[in-house]
């Protein structure tokens, strides 16, 4: 178990860089419902990206979604509209939760 503390420890350390979109979902209140690396009430946002992959057409998807809610992919909670992002928020966001693999 503290293995596993200071791998995640480490891994946050790496993605240091990333922070500032981190900063944005804290600020739009995303981090309420997700968590980088858990699951919450909706998926953790390196489960997404490893879903997603290279897929090309998946960051317009998701800051489409991001926008205006979604259900029926992770579970049966759907994610609520986010009236609160603006499109090229929801773009930054998309990019940012893909980049987390
Ligand atoms: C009230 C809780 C809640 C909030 C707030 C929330 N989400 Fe979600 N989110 C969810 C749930 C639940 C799901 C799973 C929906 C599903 O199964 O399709 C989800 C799914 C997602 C997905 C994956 C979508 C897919 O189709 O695979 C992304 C990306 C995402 N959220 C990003 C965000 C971002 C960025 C924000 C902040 C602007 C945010 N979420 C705010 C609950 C939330």
């Amino acid at each position: 178990m503290k293995r596993a503390l200071l791998i995640m420890a480490a891994m946050t350390t790496l993605a240091a860089p990333a922070m500032a979109d981190e900063a944005l979902a804290k600020a739009k209140n995303c981090m309420a419902c997700h968590a980088i690396d858990k699951k919450l009430v909706g998926p953790s946002y390196k489960d997404v990206a490893k879903k997603y992959g290279s897929d090309a057409k998946a960051a317009d998807m998701l800051a489409a979604k991001i926008m205006k809610g979604g259900s029926g992919v992770w579970g049966a909670i759907p994610m609520p509209a986010n009236p609160q992002v603006s499109e090229a928020e929801a773009k930054k966001l998309a990019a940012w939760v893909l980049s987390q693999k």
